[in-house]
């Protein structure tokens, strides 16, 4: 590669609008990668910028950094996606979106509830306790309130 085909952090974040400190983050979790200077530059392939256009595409889709991560673990770090790599990448990311609709949907109809109400029951609020997470491990109470030894104002 030629050394005119590499481009600075300064040159990546002007074409992407990402900050320098997002980059090296970005870096940090494997998602673009650099070569270094003999001065230990930084000099990203030209690719990295459509790699970077991915993660943008798929945190607008709502995908997590953690799932971007292993969407694009697949791909080569150095090269471009291909159209049918880009393709096959937006396929997988169809049935996520369609359970974040379900799940966004599944709060909106329990927000309903929520209209005016303002409690936050452990017990009734499917916002606050979507999952019945306590209820799971039995009935009665299920979190310890600290008991104090003395009494504060004794
Ligand atoms: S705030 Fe009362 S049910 Fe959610």
């Amino acid at each position: 590669m030629k050394a005119t085909d590499l481009l600075t952090i300064g040159e990546v974040s002007r074409r992407s609008g990402l900050a320098t400190s997002t980059l090296r983050y970005y870096e940090t979790l494997g998602l673009i990668r650099s070569s270094r200077t003999a001065g230990d530059r930084r000099r990203y392939p030209r690719a990295v910028l459509r790699r970077l256009a991915v993660v943008r595409s798929a945190q607008n889709v709502g995908l997590s950094l953690d799932e971007i991560v292993s969407t694009l673990s697949e791909l080569d770090p150095d090269a471009a996606p291909t159209k049918k790599q880009w393709s096959r990448i937006s396929a997988q990311w169809r049935p996520l979106l369609a359970q974040r609709i379900s799940d966004l949907e599944a709060i909106r109809d329990n927000l309903d509830s929520c209209i005016g109400c303002g409690c936050l029951s452990m017990r009734q609020c499917a916002l606050y306790n979507p999952q019945d997470e306590l209820g799971d491990q039995g009935s009665g109470p299920r979190r310890k309130v600290p008991v104090l030894d003395e009494d504060p104002h004794g």
